[in-house]
């Protein structure tokens, strides 16, 4: 089970670090993949341009390979069981703790007039939504590590008090597929709070692509054999890995060690292949995005799903909680 924020655009580092992954594990696992409207409110009380937002996030996960038939693909706000299991967590969770949450302090300085309670049990919901289909798997980063940590101790008070229902949710990643993404102004990884031109985005088009590849900084190449590569440089071989066919890194490599390289070329070659791996991902995220009715479909047959997983865990938790007196 994972959760996917509607804000942003989704880019090539979310692409190799995330969605990859859910890709894999959609042949091996039950997945639950949850567009998470509702954390979205904690920070985005507007709701004017969440419909379209919800729509973009299910377009591109889709068009990245994530497959309605084989997941339940759905958004949280469809699944009320969620708000029910949210409200029992939060009767688990203590103030001390919400508060000294990484996320939470972060946010509360970021939005400080905003401080609402949502935003302190960020945690809370998203435990509810994982351990609302007893997910022991979950596919994150390493930013959600303590989110993490905080479900398992939830299940854990939850079971010690009413009797064991929740396994302990455990993060989740293919070992190699946990590939850092670099950013091409050669600082960090690709993100999206970082420079825009240093991040190339799924829905880039193929002008922009160009321009920000051949934006990527370079110098004047190695004098000597065997000089060791300058981070930017190393870069750019990491992306072209990623997108490039081996012969053409193999080809590239051969020039930097023989101190013939020639960065124009190899960039204008990384920026085709960029080009070639991106445009068809973007042409299918807009024709989905632009068809309103399959959206609603498939919105309902994971809903559909998802609401059939949390109807037997509720069950379970009212049976568990001795609310089940009528
Ligand atoms: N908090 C997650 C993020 O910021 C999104 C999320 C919501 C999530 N619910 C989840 C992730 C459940 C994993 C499981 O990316």
């Amino acid at each position: 089970m994972s959760g996917i924020r509607p804000t942003g655009y989704l880019h090539l580092g979310n692409y190799f670090g995330a969605v990859r992954n859910y890709v894999r594990m959609q042949d091996e696992f039950e997945c639950y993949f949850m567009v998470a409207d509702l954390h979205s409110l904690t920070t985005h009380p507007d709701t004017k341009e969440l419909k379209l937002n919800v729509h973009r996030v299910l377009s591109e996960n889709i068009a990245c390979g994530l497959d309605p038939d084989k997941v339940a693909l759905y958004c949280q706000s469809h699944i009320y069981e969620t708000a029910e299991l949210y409200l029992y967590l939060n009767m688990l969770a203590y103030k001390g703790e919400l508060e000294k949450t990484v996320t939470f302090k972060d946010k509360a300085r970021q939005h400080p007039d905003n401080i609402n309670a949502g935003l302190l049990t960020y945690p809370v919901l998203q435990a509810a939504d994982i351990i609302l289909h007893r997910a022991k798997y979950v596919p994150v980063g390493k930013d959600q590590e303590q989110h993490l940590e905080m479900a398992r101790n939830f299940v854990n008070r939850f079971n010690h008090r009413y009797g064991d229902v929740f396994p302990e949710p455990i993060a989740f990643n293919f070992g190699d597929d946990l590939v850092k993404v670099p950013s091409l102004d050669g600082a960090g990884k690709m993100s999206k709070s970082e420079n825009q031109y240093a991040t190339l985005y799924l829905s880039d088009d193929d002008e922009l692509i160009r321009k920000k590849v051949m934006k990527a900084k370079t110098d004047s190449g190695p004098t000597e054999p065997n000089t060791p590569m300058p981070d930017y440089i190393e870069n750019i071989f990491l992306l072209m890995k990623l997108v490039s066919a081996e012969d053409v890194v193999a080809k590239y490599q051969g020039d930097y060690n023989n101190c013939i390289i020639r960065y124009g070329d190899m960039k204008k070659q990384l920026a085709e292949d960029m080009v070639k791996f991106i445009t068809p991902i973007r042409e299918q995220a807009d024709s989905i995005r632009n068809d309103e009715k399959y959206l609603k479909e498939i919105m309902e047959k994971g809903a559909a799903k998802a609401r059939k997983s949390a109807k037997a865990t509720i069950e379970l938790v009212r049976d568990a909680m001795g609310l089940n007196y009528y």
